[in-house]
């Protein structure tokens, strides 16, 4: 059998982190500029009928017998082989690489479950659909966030704009004008996990005001569908901001997330606001096209450590600088 390799995106949230969570909807994007890649390499003169496992950026170089039920990895490759139920499985090597920055909102685990998914499933011969794909990977997010909401593993298994809520089919959105967004990288990260932790903290001691807090999260996102399709910038710019405010009453906003927020505004963003599980991580700026290289420029001179571009069309996501 010849080598295998499947990739997939990071991404994005746009609209609704945490109050997603609740119940309430969120919109995201994949960003096909950064990914994950699965390579699967028979091991035709391998002495045992093992899977080895090697991900040599995290330090990883094992068999998977020796790696823990918990270890995400190989809970991936795990629900692959048992969603396949086939009676021999030919030894390989899997090769596991990522270009998505770790623990920033980029879905980076999400990323890596879907191209090892894809990647195993495809090599022995019965290549997972897309809603499989997304069940799989998000039995493996439980591990790593908790109570993840399912829209990582939805929005990078699907490869499409999501309009996204819990339990509810995912919708796509089908965009009918190009917006172009910024997406800087403060440095800073902190665990998705306890933000979200430190999110239901606070619905719990207060849940009349915050949970009113995250109803208007929700209606914002309903709010933003329509111009996010028809590239209302104007429109659209308002709602990040509007997300932002109630994000920093969440308490997961930070002050370098809140630099590059005002840096954007004043370099002629028409939006912006953090992205993911906040407290770091990144923030994305939605740009007039005449303003992305100056938007850009403003986030690197006030702090970022990197910034990329991402440009939702009406037919692809196009990763251009
Ligand atoms: O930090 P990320 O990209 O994994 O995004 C987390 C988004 C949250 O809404 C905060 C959590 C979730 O599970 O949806």
């Amino acid at each position: 059998m010849p080598i295998l390799f499947e990739k997939a995106p990071g991404k994005i949230i746009l609209f609704g982190e945490h109050a997603v969570v609740y119940g309430q909807p969120a919109i995201a994007i994949p960003v096909t500029r950064v990914n994950a890649t699965a390579r699967v390499i028979p091991d035709l003169a391998s002495e045992h009928a093992g899977i080895h496992v090697q991900a040599l950026d995290i330090g990883l170089d094992a068999d998977l017998e020796a790696l823990s039920a918990d270890d995400p990895l190989a809970k991936a490759i795990r629900l692959t082989l048992e969603e396949l139920a086939l009676i021999h499985i030919p030894a390989f090597t899997l090769q596991i690489t990522s270009t998505i920055p770790i623990a920033a909102g980029m879905g980076s685990s999400a990323a890596i479950s879907v191209a090892i998914i894809r990647a195993i499933s495809a090599y022995l011969g019965k290549p997972f659909p897309p809603d499989l794909v997304s069940a799989l990977a998000y039995e493996v997010e439980k591990i790593q966030h908790g109570t993840p909401s399912g829209i990582d593993n939805n929005v990078i298994a699907y490869q499409q704009p999501v309009f996204f809520r819990r339990d509810n089919p995912t919708e796509f959105l089908h965009i009918e004008q190009p917006t172009h967004w910024v997406i800087a990288d403060t440095g800073e990260t902190t665990p998705t996990r306890e933000t979200v932790s430190d999110v239901n903290q606070l619905i719990t001691n207060d849940p009349v005001g915050y949970g009113a807090l995250i109803q208007r999260i929700g209606s914002i996102v309903e709010a933003a569908r329509t111009p996010l399709i028809e590239g209302d910038l104007q429109r659209l710019g308002q709602l990040l901001y509007e997300n932002q405010d109630l994000l920093e009453e969440l308490e997961v906003s930070s002050s370098r997330l809140e630099i590059l927020i005002k840096a954007a505004r004043r370099a002629g963003a028409a939006g912006a606001k953090l992205s993911g599980g906040g407290r770091g991580g990144n923030m994305i700026a939605l740009a007039p096209e005449k303003n992305i290289a100056a938007v850009e420029k403003a986030l690197i001179e006030a702090g970022a450590k990197t910034t990329l571009m991402t440009t939702l069309t009406p037919w692809r996501i196009d990763d251009t600088a």
